[in-house]
Protein backbone atom coordinates (compact mmCIF):
# COMPACT_ATOMS: atom_id res chain seq x y z
CA UNK A 1 0.00 0.00 0.00
CA UNK A 2 2.99 2.59 1.07
CA UNK A 3 4.04 1.69 -2.07
CA UNK A 4 1.65 2.02 -4.14
CA UNK A 5 1.23 5.64 -2.68
CA UNK A 6 4.86 6.33 -3.26
CA UNK A 7 3.92 5.15 -6.82
CA UNK A 8 0.92 7.23 -7.07
CA UNK A 9 2.52 10.56 -5.68
CA UNK A 10 5.94 10.24 -7.70
CA UNK A 11 3.41 9.74 -11.12
CA UNK A 12 1.19 12.54 -10.03
CA UNK A 13 4.37 14.81 -9.64
CA UNK A 14 5.65 13.49 -12.81
CA UNK A 15 2.70 14.91 -14.19
CA UNK A 16 2.21 18.39 -13.30
CA UNK A 17 5.94 18.76 -14.74
CA UNK A 18 3.61 19.15 -18.35
CA UNK A 19 5.38 21.86 -19.58
CA UNK A 20 2.82 24.49 -20.92
CA UNK A 21 2.79 27.01 -23.16
CA UNK A 22 3.96 30.12 -21.34
CA UNK A 23 1.23 32.28 -21.90
CA UNK A 24 -1.62 29.89 -20.44
CA UNK A 25 -4.08 31.34 -18.01
CA UNK A 26 -3.59 29.96 -14.47
CA UNK A 27 -1.06 27.31 -15.32
CA UNK A 28 -1.39 25.66 -11.78
CA UNK A 29 -5.09 25.08 -11.90
CA UNK A 30 -4.04 23.91 -15.95
CA UNK A 31 -1.57 21.51 -14.96
CA UNK A 32 -3.93 19.89 -12.36
CA UNK A 33 -6.03 18.92 -14.57
CA UNK A 34 -3.75 17.87 -17.02
CA UNK A 35 -2.29 15.51 -13.81
CA UNK A 36 -5.26 14.13 -12.74
CA UNK A 37 -6.25 13.34 -16.80
CA UNK A 38 -2.87 11.72 -17.42
CA UNK A 39 -2.96 9.52 -14.07
CA UNK A 40 -6.45 8.82 -14.40
CA UNK A 41 -5.01 7.57 -18.04
CA UNK A 42 -2.10 5.54 -16.99
CA UNK A 43 -3.86 3.79 -14.09
CA UNK A 44 -6.88 2.77 -17.20
CA UNK A 45 -4.36 1.43 -19.31
CA UNK A 46 -2.57 -0.61 -16.34
CA UNK A 47 -5.57 -2.19 -15.27
CA UNK A 48 -6.52 -3.21 -19.09
CA UNK A 49 -2.97 -4.45 -19.22
CA UNK A 50 -3.83 -7.15 -16.57
CA UNK A 51 -7.75 -7.65 -16.09
CA UNK A 52 -10.65 -7.87 -18.75
CA UNK A 53 -11.91 -4.22 -18.22
CA UNK A 54 -12.03 -1.80 -21.02
CA UNK A 55 -9.63 1.60 -19.96
CA UNK A 56 -12.71 3.60 -20.88
CA UNK A 57 -14.51 1.85 -17.89
CA UNK A 58 -12.21 2.02 -15.03
CA UNK A 59 -12.01 5.98 -16.30
CA UNK A 60 -15.43 6.02 -16.10
CA UNK A 61 -15.25 4.85 -12.60
CA UNK A 62 -12.66 6.51 -11.77
CA UNK A 63 -14.87 9.90 -12.57
CA UNK A 64 -17.57 8.64 -10.12
CA UNK A 65 -14.98 8.03 -7.20
CA UNK A 66 -13.95 11.29 -7.26
CA UNK A 67 -16.78 12.73 -7.80
CA UNK A 68 -20.29 12.28 -6.38
CA UNK A 69 -23.20 14.57 -8.33
CA UNK A 70 -24.68 17.46 -6.20
CA UNK A 71 -28.02 17.07 -7.69
CA UNK A 72 -28.55 20.43 -8.13
CA UNK A 73 -27.71 22.63 -4.64
CA UNK A 74 -30.11 25.09 -6.06
CA UNK A 75 -33.44 25.49 -3.90
CA UNK A 76 -35.17 27.52 -6.81
CA UNK A 77 -34.43 24.62 -9.18
CA UNK A 78 -36.54 22.10 -9.78
CA UNK A 79 -35.06 18.83 -11.25
CA UNK A 80 -36.70 15.98 -12.53
CA UNK A 81 -35.24 12.52 -14.50
CA UNK A 82 -37.47 11.68 -16.99
CA UNK A 83 -37.45 10.02 -20.54
CA UNK A 84 -37.98 11.52 -23.87
CA UNK A 85 -39.02 8.94 -26.64
CA UNK A 86 -36.62 6.32 -24.69
CA UNK A 87 -33.71 8.78 -23.89
CA UNK A 88 -33.28 9.44 -20.65
CA UNK A 89 -32.61 13.70 -19.65
CA UNK A 90 -32.97 15.77 -16.53
CA UNK A 91 -34.96 18.74 -16.78
CA UNK A 92 -34.50 21.71 -14.78
CA UNK A 93 -36.85 24.21 -13.83
CA UNK A 94 -36.79 27.78 -12.63
CA UNK A 95 -39.21 27.96 -9.65
CA UNK A 96 -40.27 31.24 -11.18
CA UNK A 97 -41.33 29.68 -14.36
CA UNK A 98 -45.18 29.61 -14.27
CA UNK A 99 -45.75 30.44 -18.29
CA UNK A 100 -44.09 29.21 -21.64
CA UNK A 101 -40.40 29.45 -21.15
CA UNK A 102 -37.57 29.54 -23.59
CA UNK A 103 -35.36 26.00 -23.68
CA UNK A 104 -32.30 24.80 -24.01
CA UNK A 105 -31.12 21.39 -24.33
CA UNK A 106 -27.75 20.31 -23.63
CA UNK A 107 -25.51 18.06 -24.94
CA UNK A 108 -22.31 16.90 -21.99
CA UNK A 109 -18.61 16.63 -23.30
CA UNK A 110 -15.67 14.18 -22.84
CA UNK A 111 -14.93 12.87 -26.08
CA UNK A 112 -18.42 11.00 -26.25
CA UNK A 113 -16.90 8.51 -24.21
CA UNK A 114 -16.39 10.06 -20.56
CA UNK A 115 -19.39 12.30 -18.33
CA UNK A 116 -22.65 12.26 -17.65
CA UNK A 117 -26.07 14.68 -16.77
CA UNK A 118 -24.69 13.50 -13.58
CA UNK A 119 -21.39 15.08 -13.82
CA UNK A 120 -22.61 18.15 -15.75
CA UNK A 121 -25.37 18.47 -13.19
CA UNK A 122 -23.93 21.63 -11.30
CA UNK A 123 -23.02 23.32 -14.96
CA UNK A 124 -26.52 22.59 -16.23
CA UNK A 125 -28.63 23.81 -13.14
CA UNK A 126 -26.14 27.16 -13.44
CA UNK A 127 -27.32 27.42 -16.80
CA UNK A 128 -30.53 27.16 -15.94
CA UNK A 129 -30.43 29.64 -13.39
CA UNK A 130 -28.72 32.31 -15.14
CA UNK A 131 -30.45 31.96 -18.53
CA UNK A 132 -33.78 31.84 -16.50
CA UNK A 133 -34.74 28.85 -19.13
CA UNK A 134 -35.72 25.41 -18.67
CA UNK A 135 -32.55 23.10 -19.29
CA UNK A 136 -33.10 19.22 -20.69
CA UNK A 137 -29.67 18.17 -19.84
CA UNK A 138 -29.59 14.77 -22.36
CA UNK A 139 -27.63 11.14 -20.85
CA UNK A 140 -27.08 9.86 -24.76
CA UNK A 141 -25.43 6.75 -24.61
CA UNK A 142 -21.58 6.46 -25.37
CA UNK A 143 -18.65 4.59 -27.00
CA UNK A 144 -16.90 2.12 -27.49
CA UNK A 145 -20.46 0.17 -26.36
CA UNK A 146 -22.22 2.76 -28.54
CA UNK A 147 -20.53 4.54 -31.38
CA UNK A 148 -21.88 6.46 -33.59
CA UNK A 149 -24.90 7.25 -34.95
CA UNK A 150 -26.25 6.47 -30.99
CA UNK A 151 -25.07 9.44 -29.63
CA UNK A 152 -26.74 11.22 -32.18
CA UNK A 153 -29.72 9.66 -32.43
CA UNK A 154 -30.52 9.97 -28.83
CA UNK A 155 -29.34 13.63 -29.02
CA UNK A 156 -31.64 13.90 -31.71
CA UNK A 157 -34.31 11.89 -30.27
CA UNK A 158 -34.50 13.84 -27.27
CA UNK A 159 -34.81 17.06 -29.15
CA UNK A 160 -37.57 15.87 -31.12
CA UNK A 161 -39.24 15.17 -28.35
CA UNK A 162 -39.32 18.65 -26.64
CA UNK A 163 -39.69 20.40 -29.93
CA UNK A 164 -43.36 18.36 -30.30
CA UNK A 165 -44.49 17.94 -26.51
CA UNK A 166 -43.08 21.01 -25.35
CA UNK A 167 -45.68 22.56 -24.37
CA UNK A 168 -46.81 20.37 -21.19
CA UNK A 169 -43.59 20.99 -19.47
CA UNK A 170 -44.00 24.78 -20.07
CA UNK A 171 -41.23 25.09 -23.35
CA UNK A 172 -42.11 27.15 -25.40
CA UNK A 173 -41.10 25.45 -28.09
CA UNK A 174 -40.60 28.25 -30.75
CA UNK A 175 -37.99 29.44 -28.63
CA UNK A 176 -35.66 26.10 -28.03
CA UNK A 177 -31.59 25.90 -28.68
CA UNK A 178 -29.06 23.12 -28.30
CA UNK A 179 -26.28 23.59 -26.70
CA UNK A 180 -22.80 21.52 -25.90
CA UNK A 181 -19.32 21.01 -25.25
CA UNK A 182 -16.14 19.62 -27.36
CA UNK A 183 -18.04 16.37 -28.21
CA UNK A 184 -21.31 17.89 -27.26
CA UNK A 185 -20.91 20.66 -29.52
CA UNK A 186 -20.32 18.13 -31.99
CA UNK A 187 -23.82 16.58 -31.30
CA UNK A 188 -25.59 19.91 -30.81
CA UNK A 189 -24.39 21.21 -34.39
CA UNK A 190 -25.63 18.13 -35.84
CA UNK A 191 -28.75 18.04 -34.41
CA UNK A 192 -29.36 21.40 -35.27
CA UNK A 193 -28.33 20.18 -38.92
CA UNK A 194 -30.11 17.45 -39.11
CA UNK A 195 -33.66 19.83 -37.64
CA UNK A 196 -32.80 22.23 -40.11
CA UNK A 197 -33.89 19.54 -42.94
CA UNK A 198 -37.17 19.37 -41.42
CA UNK A 199 -40.44 21.13 -42.84
CA UNK A 200 -41.30 23.79 -40.36
CA UNK A 201 -45.01 23.17 -40.85
CA UNK A 202 -44.78 19.71 -39.04
CA UNK A 203 -42.21 21.09 -36.35
CA UNK A 204 -40.77 24.02 -34.96
CA UNK A 205 -37.19 24.78 -35.75
CA UNK A 206 -34.08 25.35 -33.77
CA UNK A 207 -33.70 29.18 -32.84
CA UNK A 208 -30.13 29.17 -31.32
CA UNK A 209 -27.12 26.60 -30.95
CA UNK A 210 -24.61 27.34 -28.78
CA UNK A 211 -20.98 25.33 -29.93
CA UNK A 212 -18.69 25.51 -26.95
CA UNK A 213 -15.31 24.39 -28.09
CA UNK A 214 -16.69 22.23 -30.61
CA UNK A 215 -15.47 19.07 -32.42
CA UNK A 216 -16.44 19.40 -36.52
CA UNK A 217 -14.81 16.95 -38.72
CA UNK A 218 -12.44 13.88 -38.56
CA UNK A 219 -10.88 14.82 -42.27
CA UNK A 220 -7.67 16.14 -40.86
CA UNK A 221 -5.82 15.87 -37.39
CA UNK A 222 -3.42 18.38 -39.02
CA UNK A 223 -5.16 21.70 -39.40
CA UNK A 224 -2.63 24.86 -37.69
CA UNK A 225 -4.72 24.00 -34.20
CA UNK A 226 -3.69 20.12 -34.38
CA UNK A 227 -0.23 20.90 -35.11
CA UNK A 228 0.38 23.66 -32.67
CA UNK A 229 -1.55 21.74 -30.07
CA UNK A 230 -0.56 18.31 -30.31
CA UNK A 231 1.32 18.02 -27.23
CA UNK A 232 1.23 19.61 -23.55
CA UNK A 233 -2.63 20.25 -22.94
CA UNK A 234 -5.52 18.32 -21.63
CA UNK A 235 -6.46 16.98 -25.03
CA UNK A 236 -3.71 16.64 -27.41
CA UNK A 237 -3.82 15.29 -30.90
CA UNK A 238 -3.66 11.49 -29.73
CA UNK A 239 -6.21 12.05 -27.57
CA UNK A 240 -8.46 13.51 -29.62
CA UNK A 241 -7.76 10.90 -32.44
CA UNK A 242 -8.76 8.15 -29.81
CA UNK A 243 -12.01 9.99 -28.71
CA UNK A 244 -12.80 10.33 -32.58
CA UNK A 245 -11.92 6.06 -32.83
CA UNK A 246 -14.22 5.73 -30.71
CA UNK A 247 -17.16 7.65 -32.02
CA UNK A 248 -16.49 5.86 -35.36
CA UNK A 249 -15.74 2.68 -34.33
CA UNK A 250 -13.07 1.81 -35.26
CA UNK A 251 -10.50 -0.19 -33.10
CA UNK A 252 -7.73 2.48 -31.28
CA UNK A 253 -4.43 0.46 -32.26
CA UNK A 254 -1.20 1.71 -32.47
CA UNK A 255 -0.85 1.29 -36.28
CA UNK A 256 -4.69 2.72 -36.50
CA UNK A 257 -3.66 5.82 -34.28
CA UNK A 258 -0.15 6.70 -36.22
CA UNK A 259 -2.04 6.30 -39.48
CA UNK A 260 -4.19 9.40 -38.56
CA UNK A 261 -1.46 11.15 -36.77
CA UNK A 262 0.42 11.02 -40.37
CA UNK A 263 -3.12 11.50 -41.85
CA UNK A 264 -2.96 8.99 -43.94
CA UNK A 265 -6.26 7.69 -42.77
CA UNK A 266 -8.02 8.60 -46.34
CA UNK A 267 -6.85 8.62 -49.42
CA UNK A 268 -5.81 11.24 -51.73
CA UNK A 269 -9.05 11.33 -53.50
CA UNK A 270 -11.02 12.20 -50.71
CA UNK A 271 -8.20 14.38 -49.38
CA UNK A 272 -8.56 16.40 -53.22
CA UNK A 273 -12.39 16.45 -52.98
CA UNK A 274 -14.39 19.44 -52.24
CA UNK A 275 -14.15 18.41 -49.10
CA UNK A 276 -10.87 19.91 -48.09
CA UNK A 277 -12.07 23.24 -49.20
CA UNK A 278 -14.58 23.28 -46.01
CA UNK A 279 -11.56 23.00 -43.95
CA UNK A 280 -8.91 24.81 -45.68
CA UNK A 281 -6.82 26.72 -43.85
CA UNK A 282 -7.15 29.35 -46.45
CA UNK A 283 -10.50 30.52 -44.57
CA UNK A 284 -8.60 30.88 -41.01
CA UNK A 285 -8.62 34.42 -39.65
CA UNK A 286 -5.44 36.48 -39.78
CA UNK A 287 -5.80 37.10 -36.12
CA UNK A 288 -5.04 33.65 -34.84
CA UNK A 289 -2.12 33.38 -37.54
CA UNK A 290 0.61 33.72 -34.74
CA UNK A 291 3.12 30.69 -34.06
CA UNK A 292 1.20 30.00 -37.27
CA UNK A 293 2.02 25.98 -38.66
CA UNK A 294 0.75 25.50 -42.05
CA UNK A 295 -1.00 22.63 -42.30
CA UNK A 296 0.45 19.86 -44.92
CA UNK A 297 -2.50 18.71 -45.99
CA UNK A 298 -2.58 19.81 -49.58
CA UNK A 299 0.58 18.11 -49.89
CA UNK A 300 -0.01 14.96 -51.69
CA UNK A 301 0.71 11.72 -49.86
CA UNK A 302 0.82 8.79 -52.32
CA UNK A 303 0.89 6.57 -49.01
CA UNK A 304 -2.30 5.62 -47.06
CA UNK A 305 -3.70 2.97 -44.74
CA UNK A 306 -5.62 1.83 -47.35
CA UNK A 307 -7.64 -1.16 -44.85
CA UNK A 308 -8.55 2.26 -42.44
CA UNK A 309 -9.44 4.37 -45.17
CA UNK A 310 -12.14 2.13 -46.72
CA UNK A 311 -13.58 1.64 -43.18
CA UNK A 312 -13.92 5.49 -42.50
CA UNK A 313 -14.15 7.36 -46.12
CA UNK A 314 -18.28 7.09 -46.05
CA UNK A 315 -18.26 7.75 -42.48
CA UNK A 316 -16.00 10.67 -42.21
CA UNK A 317 -18.13 13.16 -44.82
CA UNK A 318 -21.56 12.71 -42.88
CA UNK A 319 -22.00 15.74 -41.84
CA UNK A 320 -24.45 14.13 -38.69
CA UNK A 321 -21.05 12.99 -37.80
CA UNK A 322 -18.79 15.95 -39.06
CA UNK A 323 -20.94 19.07 -39.34
CA UNK A 324 -18.28 20.80 -41.18
CA UNK A 325 -18.64 18.35 -43.99
CA UNK A 326 -22.35 19.69 -44.92
CA UNK A 327 -22.46 21.08 -48.38
CA UNK A 328 -24.68 23.35 -47.21
CA UNK A 329 -25.61 25.31 -43.99
CA UNK A 330 -27.61 27.73 -44.83
CA UNK A 331 -30.90 26.73 -43.57
CA UNK A 332 -29.15 26.65 -39.65
CA UNK A 333 -30.05 28.80 -37.23
CA UNK A 334 -28.10 31.90 -35.47
CA UNK A 335 -25.05 30.52 -33.61
CA UNK A 336 -22.66 31.21 -30.80
CA UNK A 337 -18.90 29.49 -31.89
CA UNK A 338 -16.63 29.60 -28.81
CA UNK A 339 -12.98 28.73 -29.26
CA UNK A 340 -9.96 28.85 -27.18
CA UNK A 341 -5.72 29.27 -28.65
CA UNK A 342 -4.72 26.38 -27.15
CA UNK A 343 -7.14 23.86 -28.57
CA UNK A 344 -6.35 20.90 -31.49
CA UNK A 345 -10.14 22.07 -32.34
CA UNK A 346 -10.03 25.78 -32.39
CA UNK A 347 -9.57 25.72 -36.19
CA UNK A 348 -12.67 23.44 -36.19
CA UNK A 349 -14.51 25.71 -35.07
CA UNK A 350 -12.96 28.62 -36.65
CA UNK A 351 -13.98 27.26 -39.73
CA UNK A 352 -17.13 26.23 -38.94
CA UNK A 353 -17.72 29.74 -38.00
CA UNK A 354 -16.60 31.24 -41.42
CA UNK A 355 -18.45 29.12 -43.51
CA UNK A 356 -21.63 29.73 -41.47
CA UNK A 357 -21.21 33.59 -42.17
CA UNK A 358 -20.92 32.70 -45.86
CA UNK A 359 -23.94 31.12 -45.83
CA UNK A 360 -25.57 34.32 -43.96
CA UNK A 361 -26.07 32.48 -40.77
CA UNK A 362 -25.94 35.35 -38.28
CA UNK A 363 -21.98 33.97 -36.09
CA UNK A 364 -20.92 35.57 -32.66
CA UNK A 365 -17.78 33.98 -32.70
CA UNK A 366 -15.87 34.08 -29.58
CA UNK A 367 -12.31 33.97 -29.38
CA UNK A 368 -10.69 33.21 -25.93
CA UNK A 369 -7.06 33.58 -25.77
CA UNK A 370 -4.60 31.24 -23.46
CA UNK A 371 -6.80 28.88 -22.89
CA UNK A 372 -6.70 25.15 -23.36
CA UNK A 373 -9.36 22.60 -24.92
CA UNK A 374 -12.15 21.96 -22.02
CA UNK A 375 -11.53 24.86 -20.37
CA UNK A 376 -15.34 25.82 -19.55
CA UNK A 377 -15.79 22.13 -18.92
CA UNK A 378 -14.74 22.60 -14.66
CA UNK A 379 -17.64 24.74 -14.40
CA UNK A 380 -19.74 21.29 -13.65
CA UNK A 381 -17.10 20.59 -10.41
CA UNK A 382 -17.10 23.44 -8.04
CA UNK A 383 -16.20 26.72 -7.70
CA UNK A 384 -13.18 25.97 -6.75
CA UNK A 385 -11.93 24.17 -9.14
CA UNK A 386 -13.08 26.27 -11.85
CA UNK A 387 -11.22 28.65 -14.06
CA UNK A 388 -11.36 32.43 -13.78
CA UNK A 389 -11.55 32.67 -17.49
CA UNK A 390 -14.35 30.06 -17.54
CA UNK A 391 -16.59 31.96 -15.18
CA UNK A 392 -16.11 34.80 -16.86
CA UNK A 393 -16.87 33.27 -20.36
CA UNK A 394 -20.12 31.45 -19.05
CA UNK A 395 -21.69 34.94 -18.39
CA UNK A 396 -20.81 35.84 -21.54
CA UNK A 397 -22.57 32.63 -23.18
CA UNK A 398 -25.72 33.64 -20.59
CA UNK A 399 -25.95 36.97 -21.90
CA UNK A 400 -26.04 35.64 -25.48
CA UNK A 401 -28.77 33.43 -25.23
CA UNK A 402 -30.95 35.96 -22.73
CA UNK A 403 -30.74 38.41 -25.50
CA UNK A 404 -31.44 35.92 -28.31
CA UNK A 405 -33.39 33.04 -27.41
C1 LIG B 1 -28.35 26.36 -50.10
O1 LIG B 1 -29.72 26.16 -49.78
C2 LIG B 1 -30.51 27.32 -49.94
C3 LIG B 1 -31.89 27.05 -49.36
O2 LIG B 1 -32.33 25.76 -49.63
C4 LIG B 1 -30.52 27.71 -51.40
O3 LIG B 1 -31.33 28.87 -51.59
C5 LIG B 1 -29.10 27.99 -51.85
O4 LIG B 1 -29.06 28.27 -53.22
C6 LIG B 1 -28.19 26.81 -51.52
N1 LIG B 1 -26.81 27.23 -51.73
C7 LIG B 1 -25.96 26.52 -52.46
C8 LIG B 1 -24.59 27.08 -52.59
O5 LIG B 1 -26.26 25.49 -52.99
C1 LIG C 1 -18.24 34.79 -11.84
O1 LIG C 1 -18.54 35.93 -12.63
C2 LIG C 1 -19.69 36.64 -12.19
C3 LIG C 1 -19.98 37.75 -13.20
O2 LIG C 1 -18.84 38.39 -13.65
C4 LIG C 1 -19.46 37.15 -10.77
O3 LIG C 1 -20.60 37.83 -10.30
C5 LIG C 1 -19.15 35.96 -9.86
O4 LIG C 1 -18.85 36.41 -8.56
C6 LIG C 1 -17.98 35.16 -10.40
N1 LIG C 1 -17.82 33.95 -9.58
C7 LIG C 1 -16.62 33.48 -9.25
C8 LIG C 1 -16.63 32.24 -8.42
O5 LIG C 1 -15.58 33.99 -9.62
Amino acid sequence: MTLLTAGLVILISYSLYTPLPSEINEPGLARTYIAAFKTANFLAYTVELFTTFHHVNVIRWLVNVVYSPVLTRYSDITVENLNFNGIPVRLYRPSSVTDLTPCIVYFHGGGWILFSVDTYDLLTSELSRSTNTIVIAVDYRKPPEYPYPYPFDDCLRATQHVLQNGQQYLIDVNRVAVAGDGAGGNLAAAVALRLSEEDPTYTPHIKLQVLIQPALQALSFDTPSYRQNAVNTLVGRTQMILFWCHYLDVQPTQGTINSFQSNQHLSPSIKNSIYSLYISELQLPECIKINYIPSSLARHCPDYDKQLAQKLESKVVDPFLSPLMADNLSKLPRAYVLVSEYDVLRDDGLLYASRLRQANVPVVLRYVRDQMQGFMAPAMFSDYFKFTAANVTWYEVYEYINLNL
